[in-house]
């Protein structure tokens, strides 16, 4: 009988080993918490969908807050569910708009301990539910919609967001609030590019987070779930119009984007959980079906390996916990 030449189960032996023998670690400040607050509630509504995830309140949301600057997570992403919407998202920069007043008052209470993130798009601003202004023929006006950005973009800048999340797949957006900020001073705050946002079906319980009023689908400015070179040859136009971080969203169906993205750039590149990821392994864990915890943190620690700096879920919160209790 002849040996094995080559035995690497002899790096799997104990878990001492084990932990030594780790490449890829997952640490709570990796992990950035997205937050919805809405517009006239005072208590907090469930989202059907998202067990667990709820639209915040003012008050809510600014504990919420607390919590995760208490629990050393990397930050907060925040989206706004306003009460009014109209065809242009007057909402979005308008400084008393839900988005707005939210950031301000998180910031004023919890200042740097966290960065403090805000979604900037117009989805949940217009009543058509589209991410831009439309045209008379119903389509979406990108260069139209490049001046709203920018508004909104100071808007959120003012009110205190460290960071501006840029998830609306315009050509051209992260150059344009770019240049806005800096001409009005604001050369400190990041821009995060959504470059690689896929259009499909894993964003379906969102909708209902933010209540969207959505008829039709995003096809026409989010990428085809096919192409993975267009979504590097995206984040590689982002880093060029000025993108402090890059990301890729939804993260699980497209690793491999985020895995090509990463070599393809020396800035730090995200991944963004989405709603859809969610609800599958809530929904299955709910059963009984599947391990929550086991599944929620393999899950998380694959989006690393495969290339994530850092990770937006809506377990951002109670993964931070398990590792803490893991150390
Ligand atoms: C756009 C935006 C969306 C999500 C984040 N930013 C929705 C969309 O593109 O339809 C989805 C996030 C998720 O599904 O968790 N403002």
């Amino acid at each position: 009988m002849s040996f094995p030449e080559h035995r690497p189960r002899r790096l799997r032996r104990t878990p001492a080993i084990r932990r030594l023998a780790r490449e890829t670690h997952l640490v709570p400040s990796q992990l950035v918490l997205p937050l919805f607050v809405r517009e006239g509630i005072s208590e907090q509504v469930p989202i059907g969908a998202m067990p667990g995830v709820v639209q915040h309140s003012l008050d809510s949301l600014r504990r919420t807050v607390a919590e995760a600057a208490a629990a050393r997570i990397g930050g907060v992403m925040l989206f706004g569910v306003p009460e009014k919407r109209d065809a242009v998202g007057s909402g979005a920069d308008d400084p008393n708009g839900i988005l707005n007043v939210a950031t301000e008052a998180v910031v004023s209470e919890i200042g740097d301990a966290l960065v403090v993130q805000t979604d900037l798009c117009l989805d949940e601003f217009t009543d058509h539910g589209h991410c831009g202004v439309l045209q008379a023929d119903g389509a979406v006006d990108n260069d139209a919609t490049l001046e709203r950005y920018t508004a909104m973009g100071l808007a959120q800048a003012r009110a205190g967001s460290a960071m501006l999340g840029l998830s609306g797949m315009m050509d051209g957006q992260v150059a344009a609030v770019r240049q806005a900020l800096d001409a009005e001073g604001f050369t400190d705050t990041l821009l995060l590019a959504y470059s690689a946002k896929y259009a499909g079906a894993f964003y379906g319980p969102f909708r209902e987070a933010v209540d969207s009023q959505l008829k039709g689908d995003r096809r026409s400015y989010q990428l085809d779930p096919g192409n993975g070179r267009e979504g590097v040859r995206e984040a590689l136009l982002d880093v060029e119009e000025g993108a402090d971080v890059v990301m890729v969203k939804p993260a699980l169906p497209y690793l491999d984007v985020l895995a090509d993205v990463r070599t393809a750039v020396d800035v730090p590149v995200w991944a963004y959980q989405v709603s859809g990821e969610y609800a599958m392994v809530e929904a299955a864990a709910a059963h009984g079906w599947i391990d929550r915890r086991g599944a929620v943190l393999e899950s998380l620690l694959g989006i690393r390996r495969a290339g994530a700096d850092a990770i937006l879920t809506y377990w951002a919160l109670e993964a931070a916990h398990w590792l803490r209790a893991d150390l």
